[in-house]
C-alpha cells in the first residue's frame, strides 16, 4: 500500500458477471471508469449477488461469467493499484446492510421501481415474483451506501437505482440516527450519480448492443470474428446508390469511436454523398476497432494465463473493500442499536496490512488492548519477530550480526501524521511500523545515512527524540529540521538489515 491518505471523493460502481463483456459495456462504462481511477477514490465490483435475482435458476456459469467480467476489468486498464476491484459476494456486510435495509423500506417504494414492472414484461419466460427480485434495488443501495460513496457512474436507466438510494440513506438517518447530527456527521452519505458521457453505439444489427439479442462484439473478439461481425453487420445503405448516416449506422458508430478525425470525416462524406461502399468502410472500421482492441485482447490473454494473478487481485481487492465496508457497517450496527461486537471476544487474528499482521494477545489482564505484530512474509523482520515477539505498544532495539542497532516503532495516525517517539540514544537503523486509520501497518526504514546525518536534528519532547511522519500527495514524508523528506515503504526489502 503506497497510497495511504485518500480525500479523493469515492466513486463506486459494479457490473453483473454476464460473462465476456462488449463494446457497449466498454464505452458506457468501463473506459470512463479507467479514467476515474486516476481523479477518483474507486471501487468497481461485480455484482454477482444481483445476478441471482433474475437468475436463480441456473447458476452454472456463474462462477466463470465472474471471473471473465474480472479479466475484462484487467485487460481494459483498470488497475488494481489505482483502484479497487472486488466480487460483491466476497464482503458479507452487503447482505448484513441489505437485511437491515429490509426492515425499514416501505415496500411500496420498491414496487414503484419502474425496472420492477419492466423487467417483468421483459422476460416474460421468467417467473420473478421473488423476494429478492423485489429487493434488488435495495441490494444495490446496500452497495453504494456501505462505502459511502460519493458518485456512482452508471448509465441513465440505473439512475432511479440511485436516487432510491438517496431515500434510503435518508431513511436510515432519520429513523436510526435521532441523536447524532446527520448533517454534519451522517452515517450515511447520499450520493450523485454520475452520468456516463458515452457515445452511441447499436449492436450489429441496429438494435440496442445487448448480450442477450446476439448482437454484440465483445471487448474480447479475436481479429477473425470481429473482422467477421463487421462484415455482416446490418448498414445504413441497403443500396451501393443510396446515402446514409454514421449515426444510424453500427459501423458509422464504429468509426465515431475508434477512428482517427480524418478517417471518421472520410467515410462520413463518403456515406452521407454515396461515393463509398459500405464493403470499404467496414474494411477501415475493422482496421481501427482492431488497433485499439488488440493490446486490450494481448493483455487478457496473458492474464488469462494466470489464474493466480487474478485470483491475487480478487482476494486483495475484498480485503481492501471488506475493511471500508466494516468500518461504515460498526457506525450501523451502532446506530441501530444491536449489541457490538467489540464487547465480545476479539476474532484471533486481525489483518491489518499486506505483511504485517497484529493479533490481538488474549491471555492478558491488562485493561488496554494489547497488539503482537505478526510479520508474513520472510526475511529479517519476520526472523527476529520469531525470536523476539514484537508489540504494538512497546518499542524494540535489536542487534544485527554485523553490529547495527536497530530499533522498531510503531505509532497510529493521528490526522494524518504519525508521531515515532524513542530514547535520545543514536541508531543505525530505524524500522518504522505507521498505523493508518483503516488499521493497515505500513512499515518504514530509515537507514544510517538519514539517522546519522539528522539525529540531532530531530524535535525533543523533553528526553524524547520525536520521529514525524505525514502524509504527502503521493507516499509520505520524514520532516526533519524544517525539511520534508520523502521516504518510501519497504515492500518487504528489509535487505538493509540483514
Ligand atoms: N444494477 C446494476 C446493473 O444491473 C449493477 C449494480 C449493482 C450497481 N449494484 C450497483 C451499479 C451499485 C452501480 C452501483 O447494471
Ligand atoms: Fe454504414 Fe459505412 Fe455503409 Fe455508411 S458507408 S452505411 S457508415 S457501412
Amino acid at each position: 500500500m503506497t497510497d495511504l491518505g485518500n480525500s479523493r471523493p469515492r466513486c463506486l460502481s459494479g457490473m453483473r458477471p454476464t460473462g465476456k463483456l462488449h463494446l457497449g459495456n466498454y464505452v458506457g462504462a468501463l473506459k470512463n471508469w479507467v479514467d476515474l481511477q486516476h481523479t477518483h477514490d474507486c471501487f468497481f465490483f461485480i455484482a454477482d449477488w444481483h445476478a441471482l435475482t433474475t437468475d436463480y435458476d441456473d447458476t452454472s456459469r456463474l462462477a466463470g461469467n465472474t471471473v471473465e467480467v474480472m479479466l475484462d476489468y484487467l485487460a481494459v486498464g483498470l488497475d488494481p493499484g489505482k483502484c479497487t476491484m472486488f466480487v460483491q459476494s466476497h464482503v458479507k456486510q452487503h447482505a448484513e446492510l441489505h437485511l437491515l435495509f429490509s426492515m425499514m423500506t416501505p415496500l411500496g417504494w420498491l414496487e414503484r421501481v419502474p425496472t420492477y414492472k419492466e423487467q417483468q414484461v421483459n422476460m416474460p419466460d421468467k417467473d420473478l415474483h421473488m423476494y429478492g427480485f423485489l429487493g434488488y434495488p435495495l441490494l444495490m443501495a446496500a452497495d453504494i451506501l456501505i462505502y459511502r460513496a460519493n458518485f456512482v457512474p452508471v448509465g441513465e436507466d440505473q439512475d432511479v437505482h440511485v436516487e432510491l438510494t438517496r431515500e434510503v440513506a435518508r431513511r436510515f438517518n432519520s429513523v436510526f440516527c435521532k441523536d447524532r447530527d446527520t448533517i454534519k456527521d451522517p452515517v450515511l452519505i447520499e450520493p450523485q450519480t454520475l452520468l456516463t458521457p458515452s457515445p452511441r453505439l447499436l449492436g450489429m444489427d441496429k438494435r440496442k448492443m445487448s448480450k442477450s439479442y446476439g448482437n454484440s462484439i465483445l471487448i474480447s473478439e479475436e481479429a477473425p470474428q470481429l473482422e467477421q461481425k463487421i462484415k455482416n453487420s446490418v448498414t445504413d445503405r441497403p443500396k451501393l446508390t443510396d446515402r446514409g448516416s454514421p449515426d444510424r449506422c453500427p459501423v458509422g458508430n464504429l468509426h465515431q469511436i475508434f477512428s482517427s478525425k480524418d478517417q471518421l470525416a472520410y467515410i462520413t462524406e463518403g456515406c452521407t454523398q454515396a461515393t463509398i461502399g459500405c464493403v470499404e468502410c467496414k474494411a477501415l472500421a475493422t482496421t481501427s476497432v482492431n488497433a485499439h482492441l488488440a493490446p486490450i485482447r494481448d493483455r487478457r490473454y496473458e492474464l488469462a494465463q494466470h489464474p493466480e494473478r487474478v485470483k491475487e487481485v480478487i482476494q486483495q481487492g475484498a480485503k481492501k473493500a471488506e475493511r471500508v465496508a466494516e468500518e461504515t457497517m460498526v457506525a450501523v450496527r451502532e446506530a441501530v442499536g444491536l449489541l457490538g461486537s467489540a464487547s465480545l471476544p476479539k476474532p484471533t487474528l486481525v489483518e491489518i496490512g499486506a505483511d504485517l499482521l497484529l493479533v490481538p494477545i488474549t491471555k492478558t489482564n491488562e485493561p488496554k488492548e494489547i497488539w503482537d505484530i505478526r510479520v508474513k512474509q520472510s526475511g529479517w523482520l519476520d526472523k527476529i519477530n520469531r525470536l523476539h515477539p514484537l508489540r504494538f505498544d512497546r518499542p524494540a532495539t535489536f542487534i544485527t550480526s554485523r553490529g547495527r542497532k536497530v530499533g522498531v516503532h510503531t505509532a497510529s495516525e493521528n490526522n494524518g501524521t504519525w508521531e515515532f517517539l524513542m530514547r535520545d540514544r543514536p541508531l543505525n537503523v530505524l524500522v518504522l511500523l505507521a498505523e493508518d486509520k483503516d488499521r493497515y501497518l505500513h512499515d518504514y526504514v530509515l537507514p544510517p545515512k538519514i539517522l546519522q546525518y539528522y539525529w540531532k536534528d530531530f524535535e525533543r519532547k523533553g528526553e524524547q527524540v520525536v520521529v514525524r511522519v505525514a502524509r504527502t500527495e503521493d507516499g509520505v514524508s520524514l520532516s526533519v529540521a524544517g525539511k520534508e523528506l520523502p521516504i518510501q515503504e519497504y515492500e518487504r526489502n528489509y535487505a538493509a538489515l540483514e
